[in-house]
C-alpha cells in the first residue's frame, strides 16, 4: 500500500499499520522454536500463515491447529528448501489456495552446527549440508517466492541471519557444555546476511522490502552451565523467548515497516553493544 502523502500523523491511524488481515505470509522451518512463535504472532495479526516444514515436523497438523486456534486460515506444506522443485511445489499450492503472497519469512536451518565440531575436522559433507539449507534454502526460497512478489506488486521478505554473521562466537560462552558453533553456520548465515542487503536493493523499487531479524540464545531449556556463561557474557543477563523475536516479524511484515528495507533487527538483548 502507498503510504498516505501527509505531515498531519492525526490522519493515520497506527494501530491499523501493524494488522495483517488476510496477508499470505509463508514461514519455513514453521514449527521450529522460533518459527512456531512467528506463525502464532501473524495468525493473531490476523495473516493467512503458509506453515512450510520437513515431514518429521508435521507442519500440516501443526498448521490445521494454528488455523482452529485462531480462527484463521493456514496451509500446512511439506517443504524441503534446499531443493528447487519442493519450492516451486510450495509456490504452485499457494497460489491455488490464496491467489496471492504477501511475504516471506526464512526460519529454517540445519540443526548439524549443535553438534559443535573442530574446524580442522569439518568434513565436506556437513559443510554442504549447513550451507546448502541455511544458504541455497534462503536463496531459492527468496528466487521462488520473492520474484513472484516483485513481479506481483510486491511484498515483505524477512530472513534470519545470526548474531554469529554479525560477531564471532565467544567461545567461552561454550565451556562446560556440550554446545558450539561451528563455522560452516556462521558462514552460511553471513551469505544470509549479504544476499539479504543486495535483495533489498535489487528489489527496492519493486515494493519487496527485504529485512532480517538476528535473535540469540533462544531460550529451549538449555543445560544449565550454557545459560549460566551466557547470563555472563550478555548485557541483560539472561537469554531470551521465542516470542520476543516474533514481535520483530510483526513489524517488519507489516506497513509499519514501510520505509525500512536492507535492515537487519537484532533482538539479541545487546549481545553485540560491547
Ligand atoms: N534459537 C536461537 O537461539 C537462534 C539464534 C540465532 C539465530 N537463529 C536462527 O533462527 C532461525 C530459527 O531458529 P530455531 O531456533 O527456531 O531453529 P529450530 O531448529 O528450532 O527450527 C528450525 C526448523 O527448520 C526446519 N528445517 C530444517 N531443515 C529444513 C529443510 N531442509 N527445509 C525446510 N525446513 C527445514 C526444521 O524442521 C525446524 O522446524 C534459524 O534460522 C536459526 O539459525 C536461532
Amino acid at each position: 500500500m502507498e503510504p498516505l502523502r501527509t505531515t498531519d500523523a492525526t490522519q493515520i491511524d497506527f494501530r491499523k499499520k501493524f494488522d495483517l488481515t488476510d496477508k499470505v505470509i509463508v514461514i519455513t522451518g514453521a514449527c521450529g522454536l522460533v518459527g512456531r512463535a512467528f506463525c502464532e504472532a501473524v495468525a493473531q495479526f490476523g495473516g493467512v500463515v503458509v506453515a512450510a516444514d520437513i515431514e518429521l515436523a508435521n507442519p500440516i497438523q501443526f498448521a490445521s491447529e494454528l488455523a482452529a486456534r485462531n480462527n484463521t486460515k493456514a496451509l500446512g506444506f511439506v517443504l524441503n528448501v534446499a531443493n528447487r522443485v519442493s519450492v516451486e511445489a510450495l509456490k504452485e499450492s499457494i497460489l491455488s489456495s490464496f491467489g496471492r503472497i504477501d511475504g516471506l519469512v526464512n526460519a529454517h536451518q540445519n540443526k548439524t552446527h549443535l553438534k559443535f565440531e573442530p574446524f580442522e575436522s569439518v568434513s565436506d559433507e556437513n559443510w554442504d549440508t549447513v550451507v546448502d539449507v541455511n544458504l541455497k534454502g534462503t536463496f531459492l526460497m527468496c528466487q521462488i517466492i520473492g520474484c513472484h512478489m516483485a513481479e506481483n506488486g510486491g511484498g515483505s521478505v524477512v530472513n534470519i541471519p545470526s548474531t554469529y554473521s554479525v560477531v564471532a562466537p565467544n567461545q567461552n560462552l561454550y565451556k562446560g557444555t556440550s554446545l558450539g558453533c561451528p563455522a560452516a553456520y556462521s558462514a552460511s548465515k553471513g551469505g544470509i546476511d549479504a544476499l539479504s542487503r543486495y535483495l533489498a536493493s535489487y528489489w527496492a523499487t519493486k515494493k519487496v522490502r527485504v529485512n532480517m531479524i538476528t535473535p540469540h540464545g533462544v531460550w529451549n531449556n538449555h543445560e544449565v552451565q550454557f545459560e549460566e556463561n551466557f547470563a555472563r557474557f550478555s548485557p541483560m543477563e539472561r537469554l531470551s523467548y521465542n516470542h520476543e523475536v516474533a514481535s520483530a516479524l510483526i513489524y517488519l511484515l507489516s506497513d509499519a515497516s514501510s520505509y525500512v528495507t536492507g535492515d537487519n533487527m537484532k533482538v539479541e538483548g545487546g549481545w553485540t553493544v560491547w
